[in-house]
């Protein structure tokens, strides 16, 4: 993971009605790190939380990192970020991290919802250079409301559905027919998440890939129970009790592992799982990726039985 980095704010820029698009560059202007299409950020400003944001420029173009925020009431970050940052001012950054990798495939099928666009605009200018089959389904209220709008348009076939003019998109209806061999990619809002999640269950598994900004919701009585972690690079053996996450467990023993949303949407904290059942909690893992049991997210997932043996 690369450290955090000062960043200066470069350009601001509105993409649609409460959407404004920042552009950050080292204060030197020297290159930025690579990333390629999916990935993000953690955004840190003085005094205010932590934020991931995905990077939806040019991949290629390493002058520069955009990222795209909306104001959401009552956001400390994003009200932040419309309100106070202004071009010349600094930033700190980390990363970039991708915990949603565009998979090769000769076709795609996308769905965005709003300010879900972000990570998916570079996912198409990635899939029009592999000369991949790609095609988008773009939610937003208006059409003034679909931030990057004529960029997603210059890259692949883009079907707008915007619910204040009677073209809600009917994901059941979409989704039904599996297209084989396309992969699908969604972003956006939790209800459109969730609506493509159901009306995809029959499609292939691995075929479904999906980036949450917040966690999914989960019943609180998931995770009631303590289990041990056995750490297995360094031989010790730690209780993890009820309503602590294994990764402040391994914090409280003196054992660090790098965090940044600690509610398994980033992917920061994944760790290799050697043995034992987990009982996934993120938001990031697919299906398939679940049931391999191979990695875990240390800071909501648990242990199904009694004991977890932790790569640490
Ligand atoms: Fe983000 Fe755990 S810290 S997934």
């Amino acid at each position: 993971m690369s450290g955090r980095r000062p960043l200066r704010v470069k350009r601001m820029a509105w993409e649609a009605p409460g959407v404004v698009s920042v552009d950050l560059v080292a204060p030197d202007g020297a290159a930025l790190p690579p990333w390629e299409a999916g990935a993000h950020i953690d955004l840190h400003l003085p005094a205010a939380p932590v934020r991931q944001y995905s990077l939806c420029g040019d991949p290629d173009d390493h002058s520069a990192w955009r990222i795209a925020v909306r104001e959401v009431p009552g956001g400390v970050v994003s009200g932040l970020i419309h309100k106070a940052l202004r071009p010349g001012a600094m930033v700190e950054a980390e990363g970039p991290r991708n915990s949603f990798p565009l998979v090769p495939s000769p076709s795609y099928l996308f769905i965005a919802g709003g300010i879900g666009i972000t990570p998916i605009l570079p996912m198409l200018r990635a899939t029009q250079r592999m000369g991949a089959q790609a095609a988008l389904l773009f939610c937003a209220k208006r059409a003034e409301d679909a931030p990057f709008l004529d960029a997603a348009r210059g890259l692949c076939k883009v079907s707008l559905h915007c619910s204040a003019e009677g073209t809600r998109l009917d994901v059941a209806a979409a989704l039904a027919a599996v297209q084989p061999g396309t992969l699908l990619y969604c972003c956006g809002p939790e209800p459109l998440m969730k609506a493509v999640e159901a009306a995809a269950a029959h499609w292939p598994d691995g075929s479904l890939r999906f980036e949450w900004f917040a966690p999914k919701a989960r019943p609180d009585s998931e995770g009631a129970g303590a289990f041990d972690v056995v750490c297995a690079r360094s031989a010790r053996t730690l209780r993890v009790e009820a309503g602590t996450s294994v990764l402040s467990a391994l914090r409280g023993a003196g054992l660090d592992l790098p965090s940044s949303c600690e509610q398994g949407v980033c992917g920061t904290c994944e760790c290799r799982v050697l043995e034992g059942e987990v009982e996934h909690r993120d938001s990031i893992l697919s299906a398939s990726e679940r049931a391999a049991n191979a990695a875990m997210m240390t800071c909501v997932s648990r242990a199904k039985g009694a004991r977890l043996v932790l790569d640490i």
